[in-house]
């Protein structure tokens, strides 16, 4: 077999990935976690033995950076196969207010290993993930991953593992909100390698998040919202502060940001359980449960935002 089709879910992070020790195999300087999301996801097909490399998504031909960075991926697994025709879709919009990039180098991760007639290994698919985009080792398995940051130079053991499956808490809500629809300035790698470089909070920003990662898996263990929202929030606080305080200063927040902050902690001083966590952008994702879900959505539409995707834990990145 030649071709192979697979699909993979985004993922966010409670304790987040912000700064690499490698750029060019792109290993972090902290371990991190997320939950998986489901309903989105990227399906990708990759098809070995073409007259050159072709890269379709979303039914458009890929370009630039994007281009280069799936060929990169496909240089990992190349061998003897040749050349490549890749096409993948998202079943997300821009709108949605989330990347794809970790969905869809998961998911070509996945697709380029079966289609060379490697068998399911998701070690090595997390490991090869990573060097497409660090979150999208993440994205393999479904539930709750930890992503370890590892020690070794040649990242071999720098991958994600599945800690908590998404039959653990099917109760879990992951809200995408979109409060601002201005296009983020300055992507997730440049900020944070200027957070590295610049930052004099880079060290123990370090620190304090790989430390917090044993506590949110435990919160998550026990099913314990208050505990996990509090860890997510002041996780994604320091990740934020950590990049204010680069040079030049780096924020992401906008004021529909911190409109929906305050909003939240409103709904949880009248009982309603509900956390932020922000990625590097405007964008919050909340965090609430099924039987909350509606009242916090209400909440979220009432401060303006233009859209809302409902999420819950995730599965494994498959091949059909
Ligand atoms: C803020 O994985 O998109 O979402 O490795 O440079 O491709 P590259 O970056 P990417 O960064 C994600 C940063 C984050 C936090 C996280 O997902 O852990």
């Amino acid at each position: 077999m030649k071709k192979a089709t697979a699909t993979a879910h985004p993922n966010i992070a409670l304790v987040k990935y912000w700064g690499k020790r490698d750029e060019a195999l792109i290993l972090p300087h902290q371990s991190s976690l997320s939950v998986t999301l489901a309903p989105l996801s990227v399906t990708t097909s990759v098809e070995w033995g073409t007259a050159a490399d072709e890269v379709s998504i979303n039914d458009e031909p890929a370009k630039g950076s994007e281009l280069k960075r799936v060929i990169a991926m496909l240089d990992l697994v190349r061998g003897g196969h040749g050349f490549a025709r890749v096409v993948s879709h998202g079943n997300f919009p821009k709108a949605a207010g989330l990347a794809s990039s970790a969905a869809g180098f998961a998911a070509l991760a996945v697709a380029a290993r079966a289609a060379a007639g490697l068998p399911r290994d998701v070690k090595a698919e997390s490991v090869l993930a990573r060097q497409g985009s660090g979150s999208a080792c993440r994205s393999i398995q479904g539930g709750v991953c930890v992503w370890h940051k590892g020690s070794r130079a040649d990242g071999a053991d720098s991958f994600a593992t599945q800690e908590l499956t998404e039959r653990h808490w099917p109760e879990l809500r992951l809200l995408v909100a979109m409060v601002s629809r201005e296009e983020k300035e300055v992507k997730s790698r440049d900020g944070m390698r200027s957070a590295v470089e610049t930052s004099p909070y880079y060290a123990e920003w370090t620190r304090d998040a790989e430390a917090e990662v044993p506590r949110a898996l435990a919160a998550l263990r026990a099913k314990d919202l208050r505990a996990i929202g509090e860890i997510a929030e002041k996780n994604a606080w320091r990740m934020h502060a950590t990049s204010l305080a680069a040079d030049p200063p780096l924020c992401y927040l906008k004021p529909q940001t911190l409109e929906v902050i305050s909003t939240l902690a409103g709904l949880r001083r009248d009982g309603v359980p509900a956390y932020f966590t922000l990625d590097a952008g405007p964008n919050p994702v909340v965090l609430t449960d099924a039987a909350h879900e509606a009242t916090v959505e209400a909440a979220l539409k009432k401060l303006g935002a233009s859209s809302i995707v409902r999420c819950h834990p995730g599965g494994d990145a498959t091949v059909s």
